[in-house]
């Protein structure tokens, strides 16, 4: 399994620790971009990244806050993304969220946590069950 990142500038310093940790553990990591701290729009990298993206793989998406990230990857269908800030989160963004794309906000998570966010995000199951029925009424708007 491939995991996808991408980042703008204010994730571009913990994308490339990510990145490096992450291919120095065995994954095959596939770097969209950014490819530098200049400034740039959160939106292009997720859309970049959203045209390619099996979803049956991972992806992990950062931005200053995780937010913009976020917001923009769940414009897609094929994209389950969640935010979150520690490893217990980022596990149950899995276990019950089935998540397939991880946001970090880069401006706000040492590089530590993040590993440890991303460990739990990559080593966690999805619970299905319960879970399965409330992920299924997520684009029903009219219920
Ligand atoms: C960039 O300054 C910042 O707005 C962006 O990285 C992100 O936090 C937006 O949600």
């Amino acid at each position: 399994m491939r995991i996808w990142i991408a980042s703008d500038h204010a994730g571009f310093l913990l994308k490339t620790h990510l990145k490096a940790w992450l291919t120095s553990k065995g994954y095959e990591v596939v770097d969209i971009g950014t490819h530098s701290e200049e400034s740039t729009d959160y939106p292009l990298w997720v859309h970049r990244l959203a045209q390619s993206f099996p979803p049956e793989e991972r992806g992990i998406l950062i931005c200053g806050t995780g937010n913009g990230v976020c917001m923009t990857a769940n414009r897609y269908s094929h994209l389950r993304a969640a935010l979150a800030w520690n490893a217990e989160i980022a596990r149950l963004a899995r276990a019950h969220n089935d998540a397939n794309i991880l946001c970090l906000p880069g401006r706000f998570i040492s590089s530590e946590e993040a590993e440890k966010a991303v460990e739990a995000f990559l080593q966690t199951p999805f619970e299905g069950g319960r879970h399965e029925r409330r992920i299924s009424q997520i684009n029903q708007l009219s219920i």
